[in-house]
């Protein structure tokens, strides 16, 4: 499972001055992927590892076709957080950029990475947020509200689901007819518009 540094030299090469991001991803990871389109040749920003809590995400499979590292962690090993610390420290990760990520963020990597862990939430938070509510929940939910619009918010993270420090939102409109899947299909489009251009311009001021 652990498919570690000894796999990709990248980070030996790499100037230590350069934001080094860890991307989290539990499912199919096209935010992933259009991440690591956005910083393929970016002068001071890299994607260095891919990690995942499910070895069947297809975010891994798309980090083995960017030629990014990837490790795939068990709940234990997840556990207060230091086994997956070390791995970030192996890499020089500086920033965390959660995509997709399904697990509460243990206290040991909040206090290594204090405002340096980003997420994305497919909805208008505060509204349908909090635990549970995830991926397609949200765009159920969404529908079974009758909601005229939706969209996303980007947001530092802290030690409550979906509660940090709102970076970035932006809307879209819900037809009545519109399906769960059109809504995440909507969704999904402003993620993989605006996802990128936020962690960019979020690490450039500082990451906060
Ligand atoms: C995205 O819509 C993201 O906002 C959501 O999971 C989807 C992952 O899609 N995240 C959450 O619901 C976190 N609470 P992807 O794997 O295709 O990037």
């Amino acid at each position: 499972l652990y498919d570690g540094p000894g796999n990709s030299n990248s980070f030996v090469h790499v100037p230590m001055n350069k934001a080094r991001i860890a991307i989290f991803a539990s499912g199919n990871g096209t935010n992933a992927e259009e991440i690591f389109k956005h910083f393929l040749h970016h002068p001071s920003i890299q994607i260095v590892l891919l990690l995942s809590n499910n070895p069947k995400a297809f975010a891994l499979e798309r980090a083995v076709r960017f030629a990014i590292p990837h490790l795939v962690f068990t709940r234990r090993q997840y556990g207060e957080g230091n086994e997956v610390l070390n791995w970030l420290r192996e890499y020089s990760v500086t920033h965390i950029v959660l995509a997709g990520f399904l697990w509460l963020i243990p206290d040991a990597l909040l206090k290594a990475y204090p405002d340096r862990i980003i997420n994305i939430h497919p909805a208008l938070l505060p509204k349908y947020g909090g635990k549970g509510m995830y991926g397609m929940k949200v765009h159920e939910a969404v529908k079974g509200a009758g909601e005229i619009e939706t969209g996303i918010t980007i947001h530092v993270v802290n030690e409550h689901y979906d509660k940090g420090k709102v970076l970035f939102q932006t809307k879209c409109t819900v037809a009545p007819t519109d399906t769960p899947d059109q809504i995440a299909g909507k969704v999904h489009h402003l993620e993989h518009t605006h996802y990128p251009r936020v962690i960019e311009e979020w690490i450039q001021v500082g990451g906060r």
